[in-house]
């Protein structure tokens, strides 16, 4: 099991009573963003720092893992100090610090996790693991005035994973479908990197497909006449990257086919969605993860509305990477007392959501 109840010793979180508001601290450090955030138990965002590393990556194309260990290494305590002077708070007034704990890149998961149980474990409070698919799957909640509330669908588009998942409660998800082989971001990130574009490719695709003229929309759809919710992007991007060798590769051509790529993954994901809407007989979709960014992928998505559906998106500032949505995360767990008890610092470079 992933949590242990651990009742704190201090009456740091007076769950149900007004005495105080407490106060989570949240680090992300999977993989080439340093983010730390504070949040309230009334979800006010008190702080909120974010480095990206793209700038030290993109010379190689995509993350060097080692570079990005050594950066969330310096980025830390100075984001951490930061956040505190934006709060106008002290270390001590911090109630509890969540990190994530996995999905990610090893070393940089340790980074996070070592700093983040150091902290508490130097303060005298909990610290809170937390999933980072998890906290993207919440994270759209954060803005609502009516908070999280299940059950609802989801689906996660980001540059790891790509899943459609029940939400039921806390800690409690039903993968329904994902990727058998890359996921959306990485599919994105690979057709950008073949055309030359650069590093992240998601907004780089979207901005060139807007130059489309001739909006091109020939690309195949995968999987969809697959009964499943699962997903196949690696067909659909080797297609891309033949359709441009074919082309005479000029400004144009490459904006049509950008243009023909983010529709067919568009569309795959909205009849996926549409499916599992319809075999679940769940009316609340949010999509999260960094390629919710994506405003195709938004208007889309906005026919669903029309139907009678509430679709939810994050804001656009944290639907990729952020300390703000492992706050958010870990101050639910918080809420309900629901903490590890850890003797010793462990991440998990792969860990299911509904494992
Ligand atoms: O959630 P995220 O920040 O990191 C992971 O957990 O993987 O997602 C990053 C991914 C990258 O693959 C990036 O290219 C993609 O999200 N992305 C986008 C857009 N913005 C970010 N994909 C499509 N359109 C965008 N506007
Ligand atoms: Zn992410």
């Amino acid at each position: 099991m992933r949590y242990a109840r651990l009742q704190p010793k201090t009456d740091v979180f007076p769950h149900g009573s007004s005495k105080k508001l407490m106060k989570v601290l949240g680090i992300e450090s999977s993989c080439d963003e340093t983010g730390v955030a504070i949040v309230d138990s009334d979800a006010n965002i008190l702080a909120d720092r974010l480095f990206s590393q793209v700038d030290i990556h993109a010379k190689y194309g995509g993350v060097v893992p080692e570079l990005a260990s050594r950066d969330h290494i310096r980025k830390l305590s100075p984001l951490v100090r930061e956040c505190l002077q934006e709060a106008n708070l002290e270390l001590r007034d911090i109630d509890a610090v969540a990190y994530t704990a996995g999905p990610g890149l090893v070393g940089a998961l340790f980074v996070g996790a070592s700093f983040g149980q150091t902290l508490a474990w130097s303060l005298g409070i909990p610290s809170i693991p937390v999933h980072h698919m998890e906290a993207h799957l919440l994270v759209p909640f954060l803005h609502q005035p009516s908070g999280l509330s299940f059950p609802f669908l989801c689906l996660l588009v980001s540059g790891g994973h790509t899943m459609i998942v029940q939400a039921n409660a806390l800690g409690d998800y039903l993968v329904l479908g994902q990727s058998r082989d890359d996921a959306v971001g990485e599919a994105f990130d690979k057709v950008a990197k073949q055309l030359g574009l650069g590093y992240p490719g998601g907004p780089l695709i979207e901005q060139l497909a807007k130059k489309s003229v001739n909006k091109r929309d020939d690309f195949p759809r995968p999987m969809l006449d697959h009964a499943s919710l699962d997903f196949s992007f690696s067909g659909l991007k080797t297609h891309t990257l033949l359709e441009y060798q074919k082309s005479t590769a000029n400004y144009q051509e490459k904006a049509d086919i950008a243009y023909a790529f983010q529709e067919a993954v568009t569309d795959t994901l909205y009849v996926k969605c549409q499916r599992a809407i319809k075999n679940t007989g769940l009316n609340t979709l949010v999509v999260a993860g960094g390629v919710s960014a994506n405003q195709r992928l938004r208007d889309k998505f906005a026919h669903l509305s029309e139907k009678g559906i509430n679709v939810m998106f994050p804001d656009l500032k944290v639907c990729t990477d952020n300390g703000l949505m492992i706050a958010y995360a870990g101050l639910q767990y918080a809420k309900i007392d629901k903490l590890v008890d850890e003797k010793e610092i462990k991440v998990f470079p792969r860990w299911a959501l509904d494992g």
